[in-house]
């Protein structure tokens, strides 16, 4: 089968064919990858417990997709090209045959230090190429990998590895961003003190800072690559792995309790990732990909990583941040690469924008012909203003939707192929049936309709699992409707079929494209000894999308306020990391709740959007006067 869609005509005979048959379609995806032995059954599932297994009994390693079976007739074509922090740095280079070469030695590294085949490998390193090194050697091995984005906190590492179960940390001295250094290698140190799991940490490298070492428990990465050079460089034949053994776990927030590690397999992600990366962005060979994702959060895994290296592309990893030394720097790292797909978030794209056109209009970006958008609804303005300055109006914009659940897109325009508007995430991917139920979990049929967008048949790039505790994968996602995947989203389908994602229906914020939960700050928050009690809202912020609003009762209201406001940041930063800082906190006497103690957010919602005419009925309060408080108190705030 071929892999990519041709015009729209062969989406809709595909998506006909891959509802119909799904079986044969997503066999037919799987034909174009490298199997050591064939599954014998496709697909096996229920959503009630749930249990999915996909290509049953398949002999596999995703490395071998990613790096053996290229070298053979592409082995050096740049499989990553690297643009460091500093632009004054050289930028680096690695072909699919180096790649392979320092893929096959850290895996020997890996085994030197006592990582085995289903051992689980916690890696927290900034945006260099070992990090790609690090996660597919884990892959090599059969290890599987836990990445935590480098900016959580030591707490936020703790309770990863602890989950996990973790044996072995990889991670840098420092990292650098823009101008600061993160002492990264410190905040481990300080994570490792709650982890009784650890036995090894490796070191990279990086911002050549000075780190404690503690003996027989750290190494050095570089000590023990040259360990491995002094044994002759001994080749790493990818261990045989189980189509459904886990290939990793990435935690990620919901609207209770901790973050949740969610479990993807082998077979199925590779295959998800790599048919929705040829397709999404009609990948050709030539092409140079850069995804502006960090590898710590799920976009980066499947696509700057899985999804391009499976179809022998070229992705471009950037190490620094797009506004330093000045808001042009990414599209300086464009020109300078020569990029011709440009995948990003709304964020971004609204941050430069706001920098002003000076730092865009003199740029070469003539080499852009596919523009990707993710993690967030897109606002028009951005939509235009990333479809004009930086497409030229040449660029089809894919929005693409999906989760760290989902593995790789599940909805978006396909580039050039099928049609785009701004807003719209579009339709539905071949072998993706979404559908949209009412508040009494009817599905609604038609279009011209809004409602909980759930997909009722598997894909190969969903989770299996929530690692260590099933049943919570369960409640999350498979109980709110019956044999449905529920994706904690609203979403609009209008009269023409097309989808809109309206955002999420349940206590989830999307800040900057970063899922927070709001239970998981409140604790964070009511952990501040000052701290009775606090509920956390989202309001629309001009770049991050959602801002984080806070509004907290003290024991003490002659307190300083403003010193308890630095203490509750310096509480989420440390317990959480400083992508949850609360962008206003409200001292408030108490908070509306209902005579059975329940918050009424609903409220507190309105009040943030300022939209104070719709706060609704409140005489079922059981203290209704709050309300004015918090009005007035917000008033203030402005
Ligand atoms: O609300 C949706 C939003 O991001 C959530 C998933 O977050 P996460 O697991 O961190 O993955 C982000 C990157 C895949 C979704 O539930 N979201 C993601 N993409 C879009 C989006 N909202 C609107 N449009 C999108 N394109």
């Amino acid at each position: 089968m071929e892999l990519q869609i041709k015009d729209f005509e062969d989406y809709e005979k595909t998506y006909r064919y891959s509802v119909e048959h799904p079986e044969e379609f997503w066999a037919g995806i799987a034909d174009t990858f490298f199997w050591r032995k064939k599954w014998t059954n496709v697909l096996n599932w229920n959503f009630k417990e749930p249990n999915i297994k996909w290509f049953e009994n398949g002999k596999l390693n995703i490395t071998e997709n990613c790096l053996d079976r290229h070298i053979y007739t592409n082995g050096d074509k740049p499989a990553i090209i690297w643009e460091p922090n500093d632009p004054t740095e050289s930028a680096r280079v690695l072909s699919y045959k180096q790649l392979l070469e320092k893929v096959e030695q850290f895996a020997n590294v890996l085994k030197n230090n006592g990582v085995r085949k289903g051992d689980r490998v916690c890696i927290y390193l900034p945006m260099v190429p070992e990090l790609a090194i690090a996660v597919l050697s884990c892959a090599r091995v059969g290890a599987i990998h836990s990445v935590v984005f480098g900016g959580f906190s030591a707490q936020s590492i703790a309770d990863r590895i602890n989950d996990a179960e973790c044996s072995l940390v990889i991670t840098a001295d420092g990292n650098y961003r823009g101008t600061k250094v993160v002492e990264l290698k410190s905040i481990v140190d300080d994570a490792l003190v709650q982890c009784k799991t650890i036995n090894k940490v490796i070191v990279l490298t990086r911002a050549r800072i000075g780190v404690s070492m503690i003996k027989g428990r750290d190494v050095w990465w570089e000590d023990e690559i040259h360990k491995v050079e002094s044994q002759g460089n001994p080749a790493y034949p990818a261990e045989e792995m189980d189509a459904e053994d886990p290939l990793f776990v990435l935690y990620t927030s919901g609207s209770t309790g901790k973050p949740k590690g969610v479990v993807h397999t082998t077979a199925g992600y590779m295959v998800y990732t790599g048919y929705t990366f040829s397709n999404v962005f009609q990948y050709k060979s030539d092409e140079v990909f850069f995804c502006t994702a960090d590898i710590g959060w799920i976009t980066g895994h499947s696509y700057i990583v899985y999804g391009p290296l499976s179809q022998g592309a070229t992705s471009l990893m950037f190490e620094g941040i797009p506004t330093w030394p000045d808001a042009g720097r990414l599209w300086d790292v464009v020109a300078k690469h020569k990029v011709n797909i440009l995948y990003t978030a709304p964020t971004a794209i609204r941050s430069l924008m706001a920098a002003g056109d000076q730092y865009i209009d003199d740029k070469d970006l003539s080499t852009i012909t596919k523009l990707g958008s993710v993690g967030e609804p897109i606002n028009e303005e951005a939509w235009h203003w990333y479809n004009e300055k930086v497409g030229k109006g040449k660029a089809p914009i894919v929005d693409t939707w999906w989760q760290t659940e989902n593995g790789g897109i599940l909805i978006s325009a396909i580039a050039g192929i099928t049609p785009t508007k701004p807003g719209y995430a579009m339709l539905p991917l071949p072998g993706v049936q979404p559908v949209l139920m009412d508040e009494n979990g009817k599905i609604l049929e038609g279009n011209g309709v809004s409602g909980n967008l759930c997909i009722k048949f598997p894909w190969p790039g969903m989770l299996r699992t929530t690692w260590g505790d099933h049943e919570r994968c369960r409640l999350t996602y498979f109980s709110t409707y019956e044999d449905m995947y529920f994706t904690g989203d609203g979403c609009l389908r209008d009269e023409e079929g097309y989808y809109r994602i309206t955002g999420r229906v349940d206590d989830v914020l999307n800040v900057s494209g970063h899922r927070i939960g709001t239970a998981e700050l409140e604790n964070a928050i009511n952990m501040h000894s000052d701290v009775v009690e606090s509920a956390i809202v989202g309001y629309p912020h001009p770049v991050k999308g959602q801002g984080i609003y806070a509004f907290v009762i003290v024991e003490d209201h002659q307190k300083d306020l403003e010193l308890t406001r630095k203490d509750i940041n310096a509480t989420v930063v440390r317990l959480i990391g400083a992508i949850a800082r609360p962008d206003k906190i409200q001292f408030v006497r108490d908070l509306p709740k209902t005579r059975s103690g329940k918050i009424m957010r609903r409220i507190l919602r309105k009040i943030v959007e300022g939209d104070f005419a719709n706060v609704g009925d409140t005489t079922t309060l059981l203290d209704p006067s709050v309300v004015e408080e918090i009005k007035e108190g917000a008033d203030k705030m402005k």
